[in-house]
């Protein structure tokens, strides 16, 4: 039986919102002219995603998704709705939230709720609580209503909030407590633990645990969801499987590389204007998205150079004659920062009190602690550094007590997306065709767990190499490519299947 929220709770923080509501969606912009923005905008991407158009004609027809009720936490964009609307396509209903505050393109949320038979006046598509700018309160509200669906059984995830919030849920109950704001260690983590305090409050300590109970698995769609879906397993507290959508070599080596090669510069010169050939870039991580950025920086002849801690990475870069550099020596000397690491404090305040006057700062990797962004509010508590609005996700950050500005006075830096995923703050993020390889994983990735979540038990597993090289053969016709066939006598001699797989598991591409 379907359970029913109460709708008359006290609302969440400074967000005006009632904390638990059976409100159908929240999105900013309910007109007509942004839902037809949206539509055709979604029409146009459809055709560039092969891959989601292929699985709605191989599968449309058998419903695969028939009972899933699948919970998604991935940045609400265009690419987003064609997966949204692919799931819907094969059977499932779906509930969406966004994974960040600023990544949301307001158009193709308002698309999604509205729905491709639906009207602004009478909406007929997916529960979307997502819109552009959203405070940390109004976030974890969102997907806080996002993750109260009674009957949810399988999660989309990027990044592992929705994942943590549920855990993080269950085990206060379990553990007969109430968070406490106090022991936090972040803005973002007290917002978080308050929000768990007042769904106690309001709401009693049987929430989360009956929801957790249900959900049969998650796929996982970026590198940092992936390492806490990982520690989650290793320490013993991981409550359902999940598929790691990430290693997939068609999403890592495909979106984490060539997406951010198309939507770094693409994000930096929407927020600056700045012309970057000539000027000296410093991209901080050599991992895959840390290659794609190098790749767009030099692409408009920036002189760039980059940070590693890993021998083979830098060796890598050496290779392809990068400059491996330490951030303590050069930090004066750049104009442009990258931080591409999944790990964090890897831009001091220390190190951005000595940047030139100007310089840019900004971050692609998932959370906004690569950049100490809470050092900078700090100083601006202390007096010692002014924080001003150039247009929405770009500002100016001016120092008071430095000599390194204008006539010898203080100098300022440019962050962009307040150290959020600039690509997806100031820009679109990745274009629709990298994006549909990564989506068909995702999709695929559902129809296992939906299929076969149980036969997993506790575990994280990447999909198949059959189903990788099934991937990556969906998007070969855009390319008029015309792949070799193996003879029956040369698969034999190479030790492998006439139809694949090509390689071994250990293979690196
Ligand atoms: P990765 O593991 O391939 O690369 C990270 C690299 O950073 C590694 O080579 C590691 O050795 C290096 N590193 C770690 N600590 C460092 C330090 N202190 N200094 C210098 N280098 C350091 O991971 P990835 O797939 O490239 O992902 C990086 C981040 O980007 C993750 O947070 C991931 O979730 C995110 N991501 C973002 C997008 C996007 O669209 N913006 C897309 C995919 C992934
Ligand atoms: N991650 C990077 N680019 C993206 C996009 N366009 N949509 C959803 N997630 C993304």
């Amino acid at each position: 039986m379907t359970k029913q929220y109460t709708t008359d709770s006290k609302p969440f923080l400074d967000t005006g919102l009632a904390l638990v509501s059976n409100l159908p969606y929240r999105v900013t912009d309910m007109t007509e002219a942004t839902n037809a923005f949206g539509r055709k905008e979604i029409d146009l991407a459809l055709h560039e995603m092969p891959g989601l158009s292929s699985l709605r004609v191989e599968f449309g027809a058998a419903q695969p998704l028939a009972g899933a009720k699948i919970m998604g936490s991935l940045h609400m964009t265009i690419q987003t709705a064609v997966l949204i609307e692919t799931l819907t396509y094969l059977g499932a209903e779906v509930r969406w939230v966004s994974c960040n505050i600023f990544s949301t393109q307001d158009h193709a949320a308002t698309a999604v709720a509205v729905g491709p038979n639906g009207t602004v006046d009478a909406p007929a598509g997916v529960p979307v609580f997502a819109w552009k700018g959203e405070t940390l309160a109004e976030y974890w509200w969102c997907t806080l209503l996002a993750v109260l669906w009674p009957e949810m059984n399988l999660i989309l995830d990027d990044g592992g909030d929705a994942t943590m919030l549920l855990h993080l849920g269950a085990e206060l109950e379990e553990a007969g407590e109430t968070a406490d704001p106090a022991d936090a260690d972040s803005d973002e983590h007290r917002v978080v633990l308050q929000l768990l305090k007042m769904v106690r409050e309001q709401m009693g300590d049987n929430v989360f645990r009956p929801l957790v109970a249900q959900v049969r698995g998650v796929s996982e769609e970026t590198t940092t969801g992936v390492h806490r879906l990982v520690e989650r397993l290793a320490a013993g507290t991981l409550r359902f499987p999940a598929i790691n959508v990430n290693d997939s070599v068609t999403k890592s080596k495909f979106d984490n590389m060539y997406g951010c090669r198309h939507s770094l510069v693409d994000a930096i010169m929407r927020a600056t204007d700045v012309m970057l050939s000539g000027k000296r870039a410093l991209v901080l991580g050599f991992g895959d998205v840390g290659k794609g950025s190098v790749q767009s920086l030099r692409a408009q002849q920036a002189k760039v150079s980059i940070t590693e801690i890993d021998p083979i990475c830098a060796l890598q870069a050496c290779m392809q004659g990068i400059d491996v550099v330490r951030m303590d020596d050069v930090v004066s000397k750049f104009d442009v920062f990258v931080t591409a690491t999944g790990n964090f404090n890897i831009i001091t305040a220390a190190h951005m009190k000595r940047m030139k006057h100007n310089a840019i700062v900004c971050n692609i990797g998932h959370f906004d602690n690569e950049i100490d962004m809470a050092g900078l509010e700090a100083m601006v508590e202390a007096g010692e550094l002014e924080k001003i609005e150039i247009k929405p996700q770009v500002h100016e950050w001016r120092f008071k007590n430095t000599t390194q500005g204008p006539n010898g006075g203080g100098h300022s830096i440019i962050i962009l997306a307040e150290g959020r995923l600039v690509n997806l703050g100031c820009a679109t993020g990745h274009p629709s065709f990298v994006m549909s390889a990564s989506f068909t994983n995702q999709t695929l990735a559902q129809m296992e767990l939906h299929a076969n979540a149980e036969s997993y038990g506790i575990s994280v597993t990447t999909l198949s190499k059959k189903l990788d090289e099934k991937v990556a053969r969906l998007h070969l016709d855009k390319f008029d490519v015309d792949l070799t066939v193996l003879s029956g006598e040369q698969a034999s001699y190479i030790g492998v299947d006439q139809m694949g797989p090509f390689k071994p598991e250990a293979y690196r591409y």
